[in-house]
């Protein structure tokens, strides 16, 4: 699993630039997968199982957060806006990698004494001379630049949000056996800027369960917010986030699947974030989902971090869920 995460996860994949990321996946998916096809939106999608099986959606996002150009000033200093979430403190210092790969750095204007980082007031230094030398046109999109990097089962790198979601549903579907399912794993597109993939591809899959692999956030580093995830304790499965109530029979059925894999799980209550699970949830006259988490630190930084452990039982706990019985009650 390891080497798949960081060959994801190094790949260049900002919302509605998700390219070299899905052709990542097609490359794992394609031998195992009954069909595959890329949506107009670019979401892909692996199918598996029987024609007249009952449909089952399991979801992670492509996408990570970004950069886009909007203007570029006389001398090659690139402003920018901002694509997905972006903390300013966190953003100012680092490094951004565009498509053809080159890189630059997050810089600000003159701050005075105290005063606060802000997204209009910074910029991106390629080390560029002027405007023509920038090699950047307004709309050219970069993403963090950072290595994968590893202790013992810890895990840090850039786009773990959500390429460990990627990571575990391309292993689910590789070691997956025979099931009276229709299994869909859908890759989605654009989930930072509005979980924009999701809707489309959920209303053509019309599934009767929904199930979404992302990041949740840890609440075990210091004087954090403290909510009971915590790294290498399990996947999280969330009760509730800001955009969704999950399903309390489809969670009561991934803990019966973790339960006979063996897997450890923790449960989290959420008044923030939002994930595919809200737009799979309201789709046609509704679906019930499940959100299995893995715990992450520094969601949104150069530096997520997470536990390969939560990773791996995860993905044990969803082998289980593609054969189980569909029967909520
Ligand atoms: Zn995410
Ligand atoms: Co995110």
């Amino acid at each position: 699993m390891k080497e798949l995460v960081r060959e994801l996860t190094e790949a260049y994949g900002p919302s509605g630039h998700e390219e070299q990321v899905r052709d990542i996946i097609r490359r794992h998916v394609e031998g195992s997968a009954d069909r595959v096809e890329v949506d107009a939106l670019g979401n892909l999608i692996a199918v598996r199982g029987p024609e007249g099986g009952r449909r089952m959606m399991l979801a992670a996002h492509m996408d990570e957060i970004g950069v886009v150009v909007t203007r570029i000033d006389e001398g090659g200093f690139l402003r920018f806006a901002p694509v997905g979430l972006h903390d300013a403190a966190i953003l100012l210092g680092t490094r951004v990698r565009f498509a053809d790969g080159q890189v630059g750095t997050v810089s600000h204007e003159r701050r005075e004494r105290g005063e606060k980082p802000e997204l209009n007031r910074m910029y991106v230094d390629v080390g560029a001379t002027s405007r023509e030398d920038a090699g950047v046109a307004v709309g050219d999109v970069a993403c963090f630049d950072a290595r994968f990097v590893q202790r013992g089962s810890r895990i840090m790198a850039k786009a773990l949000d959500d390429r460990i979601g990627c990571a575990i549903l391309i292993q689910v579907l590789q070691d997956m056996g025979e099931t009276p399912h229709r299994v869909h794993f859908v890759f989605t597109a654009q989930e930072e800027v509005g979980l924009r993939g999701a809707t489309t591809s959920a209303y053509a899959v019309d599934p009767g369960l929904g199930v979404v692999v992302d990041l949740t956030e840890a609440g075990d580093t210091p004087k954090s917010h403290g909510t009971a995830a915590e790294l290498g304790k399990g996947p999280a499965i969330k009760i509730m986030e800001k955009g969704t109530l999950t399903d309390p029979r489809a969670n009561a059925l991934l803990e019966r699947c973790a339960q006979e894999a063996g897997v450890p799980v923790q449960r989290q209550v959420a008044r923030w974030g939002g994930s595919d699970a809200s737009a799979i949830q309201v789709t046609r006259s509704g679906v019930p989902v499940a959100l299995p988490c893995i715990p992450a630190r520094y969601e949104h930084t150069p530096s997520e971090m997470i536990d390969i452990r939560d990773a791996e039982g995860c993905e044990a706990i969803l082998r289980r869920l593609v054969m189980s019985s569909l029967d909520l009650d």
